[in-house]
């Protein structure tokens, strides 16, 4: 049962459970939710350049720090090193980029965004080979790449580093081969999606679990309909389990999915651009799931993963690609 709004990290840092997510906004959306999202009390906010929104956040962030509405020291900013610069002599340009946009000194955490690496053309483009399948660097190093994060730690770009969509063996492999451990691996994390072992072997190991796409990730439809991609994606706030018991509490779907997440001591990182219901996904904290309740959701899992990354087509050859084949979907 989660007891704080907070997750200590193994370096003492603290990090709100719940944040703001950003992936899929314009930059006129992302500067009006932030803005709420900063008026209704969140102060974790995840964001990545991938997401092309980080100049807009550092835009609201500016307003607020020079208005004195809210210190530095209160926010927690999350920005990511993008799948094309993964690479040891790429971190330290690609953060100081992230960190202009954003109009701050320093991250409070900093992470991988992907195991993998793409490569792309002078231009920013990505490289396609004959087939038009996306380029991959096969020579991608998590140990060399990780030293380089960790400078950022020891020149105070970043106060926490960390990992996303990394597997068990992933996260093991580094933690033999570092001086940092890491903080935290965000991962996809929802009850159709629960991923335990990769979240109890992250725990038992004190690194901190972030959820992204904790409410199933709907948009990520109109997302893969852009490459091309048809999928379903399944509304998890229309699973009947999931409306019964937040009907039961008088809260919403969304609530309940995110309560859930939060009791098994995970963060989880909503994204949404509708100022009613940011806020009730920050609203979470006044009710609490009964044991049965608890398990009825656990129970739900059926291993499916929304977020893919099959919009990166031929990302699959990459040697670190380890979503192939794991997954009903
Ligand atoms: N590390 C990674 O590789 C990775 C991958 C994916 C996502 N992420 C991060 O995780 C964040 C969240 O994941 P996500 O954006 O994929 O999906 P999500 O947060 O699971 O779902 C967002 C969708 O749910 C809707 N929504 C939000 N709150 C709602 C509520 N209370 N009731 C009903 N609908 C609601 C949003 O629409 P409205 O905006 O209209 O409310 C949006 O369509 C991202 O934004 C990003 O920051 C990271």
């Amino acid at each position: 049962m989660a007891d704080s709004k907070f997750l200590t990290f193994n370096n003492g840092e603290k990090m709100p459970i719940i944040g703001i997510g950003t992936w899929q906004a314009s930059d006129e959306e992302i500067e009006t939710a932030i803005d709420a999202a900063l008026e209704a009390g969140y102060r974790h906010i995840d964001t990545a350049p991938v997401y092309g929104n980080e100049a807009a956040i550092g835009r609201v962030l500016k307003r607020w720090l020079d208005s004195g509405k809210v210190k530095r020291e209160d926010l927690f900013i999350v920005t990511k090193l993008p799948p094309i610069s993964n690479r040891p002599h790429e971190v330290e340009p690609t953060i100081t980029k992230s960190l202009a946009d954003l109009q701050l000194k320093y991250v409070d955490l900093y992470l991988i965004h992907t195991p993998f690496t793409i490569n792309i053309n002078e231009d920013g483009s990505f490289k396609l080979d004959k087939d038009g399948l996306m380029e991959v660097d096969v020579t991608t190093n998590h140990a060399a790449t990780w030293a380089a994060m960790e400078a950022l730690v020891e020149k105070g770009l970043a106060k926490s580093i960390g990992v996303s969509n990394f597997s068990k063996d992933q996260v093991a492999r580094l933690l033999k081969n570092c001086k940092i451990r890491p903080a935290n691996n965000q991962i996809e994390h929802h009850i159709y999606l629960q991923q335990r072992d990769l979240v109890d072997f992250c725990k038992a190991e004190n690194v901190t679990v972030t959820a992204y796409s904790p409410l199933g990730s709907r948009g990520i439809a109109n997302f893969n309909a852009g490459a091309g991609i048809v999928r379903e994606v399944p509304n998890l706030m229309e699973i009947p389990e999931v409306k019964e018991i937040a009907a039961a509490h008088g809260k919403t779907p969304a609530q309940v999915l995110l309560r859930w997440i939060v009791d098994t001591g995970v963060s989880a990182i909503p994204k949404s651009t509708n100022p009613t219901r940011l806020k009730q996904n920050l609203d979470i904290f006044d009710f609490k799931l009964t044991a049965e309740e608890v398990a009825k959701l656990s129970s739900l899992d059926k291993n499916f993963r929304v977020c893919d990354f099959a919009f990166f087509h031929g990302v699959e050859r990459h040697p670190e690609f380890t979503f192939q084949n794991q997954y009903t979907n």
